[in-house]
């Protein structure tokens, strides 16, 4: 799908998102904040914020001398993020593509992805850009739906597949892990999260 036509369709979607957003991905998405262990005054990076329903708690973490930066291509996805968060001013949402960043190499200790590497027009060139931006030693969580390795929930996701495509163009299909290697991270942990597709990676540089 092409950018213009992916920004629109979060667009549309930005007033909906959270009704839809529910179940477990709460709980998938704090355990992605977890994952990157943040400390007080760090600044974060979420690539594909979407409305940020996760950043309260990404804020919570960093406290009031930290900093985050919430990316998404969809104008009206930021503007929800920005009325959210209206009173946390450690809190910037950004229009902007997550395949060309604004921000100098190296700059961010700790990098977000959650539901969003599934709806990138181009995952490989997303993510070597988080990779560029992250700071060496850093970490990058990502939480996606994705292929099982194997056993029962193949036939799940053989199911789950075709309706995601039909949906709204979810690429279940895409391995984020090997992208992510691809792009240069190195893998340090992944969670499986039980009866779903779901998985959390975590990556260093
Ligand atoms: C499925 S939503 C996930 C939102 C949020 N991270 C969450 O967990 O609910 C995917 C988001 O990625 C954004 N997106 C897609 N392509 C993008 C790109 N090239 N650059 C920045 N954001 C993009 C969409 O606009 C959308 O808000």
């Amino acid at each position: 799908m092409k950018k213009r036509k992916v920004a629109r369709k979060y667009d549309r979607w930005s007033r909906w998102y959270d009704i839809f957003d529910m179940g477990g991905q709460g709980k998938q998405k704090r355990y992605s904040v977890e994952a990157l262990k943040i400390e007080k005054g760090e600044e974060v990076l979420d690539i594909g914020c979407g409305t940020g329903a996760i950043l309260g708690l990404v804020a919570d973490a960093i406290g009031p001398m930290g900093m985050i930066v919430a990316v998404d291509i969809s104008p009206k996805m930021v503007a929800v993020v920005r009325k959210r968060y209206l009173s946390r001013k450690m809190i910037r949402a950004e229009e902007g593509d997550v395949e060309a960043l604004i921000y100098e190499d190296n700059r961010f200790p700790k990098i977000l992805a959650t539901f969003a590497l599934t709806s990138f027009p181009d995952p490989l060139s997303s993510l070597k850009e988080a990779y560029r931006v992250l700071r060496p030693g850093g970490t990058f969580s990502l939480l996606d739906t994705g292929p099982p390795p194997r056993g029962p929930k193949r036939l799940k996701y053989q199911i789950v597949r075709p309706v995601m495509r039909l949906a709204g163009s979810t690429h279940i299909e895409r391995d984020g892990i090997a992208l992510a290697r691809q792009a240069g991270f190195k893998l340090k942990d992944v969670k499986r999260f039980r009866g779903s597709l779901v998985y959390c990676a975590t990556f260093t540089k």
